[in-house]
């Protein structure tokens, strides 16, 4: 793993290793394969943060008739949140009696999540599931529980294997933590 990285004038220290993240989404997916059995689920993934997870993932669940799209929602400017949520990119497919499975990249305040689910719930789906690469549960601002967590995190500002700062450092191959030293 890469020593300390800087990004934006911020320092970043390593966190999750890669080794640890194959074993999480590992582990998620053969829950989700599991409890998924017979289904053709939707997997929606939300960008830009979770197209690394949601990568990795849906090829470890290996289901091959599922389905995959994309919505795109953004909170967050710089290392904190806004605290609005902006619906950047909608769903167009129908959902209606699909078993749908959203992954995303982190949940932090809860906003961006409770907002999704509340949204994709009036278009009839059968059932949805929530998988988050990482969670803070010391953030949230509305209980929102998340069905599958990777990595449960203190709250701290995190980069990388797909997770930004104002748009950068996504394509590192680890996860790492901003140095408060
Ligand atoms: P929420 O609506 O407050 O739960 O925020 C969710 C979104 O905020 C995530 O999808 C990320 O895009 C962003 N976010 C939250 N925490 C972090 C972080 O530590 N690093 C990078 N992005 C983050």
């Amino acid at each position: 793993m890469d020593n300390k990285v800087t990004v934006d004038g911020l320092t970043f220290v390593p966190y999750i290793t890669r080794d640890k993240i194959d074993r999480e989404v590992k582990r998620v997916a053969s829950e989700l394969r599991a409890d998924l059995k017979g289904a053709s689920p939707l997997f929606l993934c939300v960008l830009n943060g979770a197209f690394m997870f949601a990568a990795d993932l849906v090829r470890e669940v290996g289901i091959n008739d599922a389905h995959i799209n994309f919505v795109k929602y953004s909170s967050y400017e710089g290392t904190s949140t806004t605290g609005k949520v902006k619906e950047i990119m909608g769903l167009t497919e129908d959902i209606e009696g699909m078993d749908v499975v959203v992954v995303e990249d982190i949940v932090d305040t809860g906003l961006t999540a409770s907002m999704m689910v509340a949204d994709l719930k009036k278009r009839n789906p059968r059932s949805i599931r929530f998988v988050t690469l990482l969670h803070k549960p010391e953030s949230s601002k509305t209980g929102f529980q998340p069905d599958y967590v990777a990595f449960s995190i203190p709250p701290r500002f995190i980069i990388g294997y797909g997770l930004d700062l104002d748009g950068k450092a996504r394509n590192l191959r680890d996860i790492y933590v901003i140095d408060e030293d």
